[in-house]
């Protein structure tokens, strides 16, 4: 990446050090990047994470309640000359209290010559799409030619993964989906049918989904308590996990007794431990997940391995997706100029 060019051509468009770019919610999300931009984008962030090229402090918090988290998750990735800081929330009580969101958040973005901040935007829409797509990934790399997928959660992120998942994932048949509301498994299945090519199955029971599916992922909710909602004794050889909620939702047994425990920051997760949302410890960790996109490390070796692989959220992800969100708007009437 030649930074002095990039800076060059961001100059055309903002004064930098004098103005920054906001862009909310809707300007991101009609931007123009598909979900196989997205895709290419969130790959090339976790190829320089497995690449070890990039620069991502474990992510810092406050917590003004119990079980909620606000994290400061900064990151530079030079090979797309990105860097900046998302400053996202997870309330998980918001959507029954207050009818907003669990996560809601900002990504400033900065020039890498400079340091000057040039542009702030909402960062929901990243990262309800950056999300599903590391997921996607791995799953690519972990469990090639799945034919049934199984979420649990329903909301922003199984949503998502579900349309992620039917467009990406080119040997799938049936998309299971469950929630603790059967009417969000429900409205999940009405809105996304007459949108997907595969076949969308509501489960009556967690088990349902554990017994039908090869290959699962779960967006519920992150507490420091597991709830152990999959049980160890359901969980057979050959099936591939991907948590994007912690182990909150499964047995942590599962992890303990997986072939290969798989996550994609061995630091974030460490932090998590150290904040309590690990009772038990820890399981040992194989490698991490942008290993396996770089090729660096092996994807599924024998169709009886039991896989984990844990995404809890990486900035690097965030950095690049805003990034691209940022060149796109540069030069259009989107967004809105503030004096710094
Ligand atoms: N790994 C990441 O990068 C990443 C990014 C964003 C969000 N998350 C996490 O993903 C989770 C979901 O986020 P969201 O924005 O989709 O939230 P959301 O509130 O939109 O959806 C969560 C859904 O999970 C359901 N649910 C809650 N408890 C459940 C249970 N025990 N069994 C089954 N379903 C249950 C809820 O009814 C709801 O429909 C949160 O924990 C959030 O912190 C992770």
């Amino acid at each position: 990446m030649d930074f002095a060019q990039d800076r060059k051509h961001i100059a055309e468009y903002i004064d930098i050090g004098g103005e920054i770019l906001y862009l909310g919610r809707h300007e991101c999300e009609n931007i123009g990047l598909t979900r196989s931009d997205i895709l290419e984008l969130t790959e090339a962030a976790l190829v320089a994470h497995g690449q070890k090229d990039y620069e991502m402090p474990a992510k810092i918090g406050v917590h003004p309640y119990d079980d909620v988290f606000y994290h400061a998750m900064p990151a530079y990735v030079p090979a797309r000359a990105a860097v900046g800081m998302k400053w996202i929330e997870c309330y998980p009580n918001n959507p029954a209290k207050f009818d907003l969101p669990q996560t809601t958040g900002l990504l400033v973005l900065n020039d890498v010559m400079s340091g000057c901040p040039i542009a702030v935007m909402d960062s929901t829409w990243i990262t309800a799409m950056r999300t599903p797509a590391v997921t996607i990934l791995a799953a690519q790399k972990l469990h090639p030619r799945a034919k049934d997928f199984g979420m649990f959660g329903c909301g922003v992120q199984g949503r998502e993964h579900v349309r992620f998942a039917s467009e990406h994932l080119s040997t799938l048949e049936r998309i299971h989906v469950y929630d603790v509301d059967p009417a969000a498994a429900g409205g999940l299945i009405a809105d996304l049918s007459p949108e997907v090519d595969v076949e969308l199955v509501q489960a009556n029971t967690p088990r349902d989904i554990v017994e039908s599916c090869e290959l699962m992922s779960s967006a519920t909710i992150i507490t420091k308590e597991t709830l152990c909602v999959v049980q160890d004794e359901w969980v057979r050889p050959g099936q591939t996990i991907l948590p994007c909620d912690l182990n909150t939702f499964w047995d942590p047994r599962i992890s303990r007794r997986a072939d290969r425990y798989i996550v994609d920051s061995l630091d974030e997760h460490r932090l998590f431990e150290d904040m309590g949302y690990f009772p038990d410890g820890l399981p040992a960790v194989d490698c991490e997940t942008g290993e396996i996109v770089a090729g660096l490390r092996p994807g599924r070796a024998s169709d009886d391995e039991l896989i984990v692989c844990s995404n809890i959220g990486m900035a690097v992800c965030d950095v690049v997706v805003g990034r691209a969100v940022f060149d796109l708007a540069l030069g259009t009437d989107r967004g809105i100029r503030l004096t710094l």
